[in-house]
């Protein structure tokens, strides 16, 4: 079913089951590749807190979370390439095992400029688990990247934590902008 949010019109395109059971997977894949060690996950707020939460209850070994906040869409549809860095996190990641979760990769700018202030922290090990990815959109290779829930054409998404001018967070099917 079609839904509207603000000047836009969006059709479904993941459903709330669909990504309940890729979670649960990428839940087992890294409990299973981190079971030597206690992971620190780092939440990367706002888009992806829904996901987090889905993800982090699907670890099943010793880990810790943190959050940072960044934004680099300002309420539009289209990437600005510009980094706001609304909050940081005081955890010492220094020598730990590090997972960040993101919402999306689109151009990969947010996570080439996380992944880059996550390395002068000299933690053991980084990596990236994204929820989406659009291949098409990527601008450069994020070597980091090693879980992604589900790749996506290069188009506007929103639910399942996603916005649209900070509406459509609540959604909980992910919908793809048709006009
Ligand atoms: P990137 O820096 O271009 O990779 O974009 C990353 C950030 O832009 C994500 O963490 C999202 O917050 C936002 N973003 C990218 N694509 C979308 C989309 O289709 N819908 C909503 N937000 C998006």
């Amino acid at each position: 079913m079609k839904t509207k949010i603000a000047d836009l019109e969006f059709e479904p395109l993941l459903s709330a089951e669909a990504i309940e059971e890729r979670i649960k997977a990428i839940g087992i894949q890294i409990s299973n590749d981190y079971k030597h060690v206690v992971p620190v996950f780092i939440g990367v707020l706002n888009g992806s807190f829904l996901f987090i939460a889905d993800l982090i209850k699907q670890i099943e070994i010793p880990c810790e979370i943190t959050f940072t906040k960044l934004a680099s869409y300002y309420g539009g549809t289209k990437s600005t390439l510009k980094i706001r860095d609304d909050i940081d996190f005081a955890m010492d990641i220094k020598g730990r095992d590090v997972v960040v979760i993101e919402d999306i990769v689109d151009t990969g700018n947010t996570a080439h400029y996380l992944l880059e202030k996550l390395r002068i922290k000299q933690p053991a090990s980084i990596k990236l688990c994204s929820l989406l990815l659009k291949p098409k959109a990527l601008l450069k290779k994020i070597d980091e990247l090693k879980y992604v829930g589900f790749e996506i054409e290069n188009e506007f998404v929103v639910g399942y934590g996603l916005d649209y001018k900070e509406m459509g967070r609540n959604l909980k099917d992910i919908y793809k902008r048709v006009k």
